[in-house]
């Protein structure tokens, strides 16, 4: 029985995986400091109750870009899906697409982009990191207009990876990762099966599609390591923008200054994030660099956030911040661990739930409505 989204996935996913996997979804930067404030900032926020406001008709959903979404949420970009859930990106994307909101595929997904938009009726968000290989780039772009993707996420907050000794200690890098991943996945028999990692290696679909043979885990977290570029700069993006047609959404802002040089670039939204806490430990919670950020840009574009959101009251509590709408990253692969399909569709069930007693326990009766004034002080 699910009686809190959060915790419940989040227990049955730890019983479900093997440990190195686990760990990569669970853990973050260095101590993990500004992984814990994503998700303490937001909880300590007291949201404001009022009472005899009719809220008998509540209106959850909102607009981005010209498109209908049911709730202002979408799936945020995560790696290796495939490898919590069998097809996982395609569950996860079905379960996204019933529901009405956005599923946004990683570059680094097990299933490829054409896998996942043939799978569903409505347009997948694609994000896109910044590579070395510009061959990559364009490739990807390219597949990603041709499938029927119109909403590129481009994400900037990794011109080097983060400090996770976490993944160190569990076996997903570190030394003989591969030998102990073997180990871990031999352990975890049900999921080795569901998964085909016995049947047949990992493939990772992007990176596999463009090299033109199989890719595992272990040509992955190399090609990767060789390939993340700390050159990155503005002129990249204006380099990708020709490619790109529909809007360009970028995504590990914290900074007002970078918000503003979004603007003057032409982005047509930014995403409020620290990576879920994975890349630089000790930086500001998304909850609390967004105020600022909305506040310098929110009427230039769509001020989207992410990090530690955990559940319908935190998806209000962002768009009280700032945020037009939110991404949901470990949230839904807790659910997918556990549940797969059925588990993100009932997660996105319960976040709807939540929003609307939260809403109506704050007098909005749309999203529209819900601004600063529904929370008590501020951080
Ligand atoms: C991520 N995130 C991420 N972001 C991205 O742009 N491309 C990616 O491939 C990944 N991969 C990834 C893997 C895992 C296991 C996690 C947990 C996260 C970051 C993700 O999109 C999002 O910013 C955070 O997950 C948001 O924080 P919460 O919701 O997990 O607290």
């Amino acid at each position: 029985m699910i009686i809190s989204a959060s915790t419940d996935y989040r227990r049955a996913a730890q019983r479900r995986l093997p440990p190195f996997l686990f760990h990569y979804i669970d853990g973050g930067a260095y101590a993990e400091y500004t992984l814990r404030r994503n998700v303490d900032d937001l909880a300590g926020l007291a949201l404001r109750q009022r009472v005899l406001r009719n809220v008998a008709e509540l209106d959850v959903s909102t607009e981005l870009f010209g498109e209908k979404l049911a709730l202002p949420l979408a799936l945020a970009p995560v790696g290796l899906t495939g490898m919590y859930a069998r097809r996982g990106e395609v569950q996860a994307a079905r379960a996204a697409t019933a529901k009405g909101v956005p599923f946004t595929l990683s570059t680094v997904s097990v299933c490829s982009i054409e896998e996942v938009q043939k799978a569903v009726s409505a347009p997948i968000w694609f994000q896109l990191y910044v590579l070395k290989d510009r061959g990559f780039m364009r490739n990807a772009l390219e597949r990603a207009q041709q499938a029927g993707v119109k909403t590129l996420v481009f994400t900037v907050d990794m011109p080097v990876p983060g400090a996770r000794y976490r993944d160190a200690h569990s076996g997903m890098s570190g030394p003989y990762a591969p030998a102990r991943r073997l180990l871990q996945a031999a352990l975890h028999p049900a999921w080795a099966l569901d998964v085909g990692v016995l049947g047949r290696p990992h493939d990772l679909g992007n990176i596999s599609a463009y090299l033109g043979k199989p890719t595992g885990l272990a040509d992955y977290i190399g090609w990767l390591g060789a390939n993340f570029d700390p050159s990155i700069s503005w002129k990249d993006l204006e380099w990708i923008r020709q490619f790109w047609k529909g809007p360009m959404i970028i995504k590990g802002i914290l900074d007002p200054d970078d918000a503003r040089d979004a603007v003057s670039f032409g982005a047509d939204g930014i995403i409020v994030s620290n990576h879920g806490g994975r890349q630089l430990d000790g930086v500001l919670s998304s909850a609390r660099a967004l105020p600022a950020i909305a506040d310098a840009v929110g009427s230039d574009l769509a001020v989207l956030a992410d990090s530690g959101i955990r559940s319908g009251l935190d998806v209000v509590r962002m768009l009280a911040l700032g945020a037009r709408a939110v991404l949901i990253g470990r949230s839904f692969v807790y659910a997918l661990a556990a549940a797969g399909q059925a588990g993100v569709a009932n997660l996105l069930d319960l976040y709807e739930k939540e929003m609307r007693v939260a809403m109506a326990l704050t007098g909005a009766r749309s999203v529209k409505e819900i601004s600063r004034e529904s929370l008590v002080g501020i951080l």
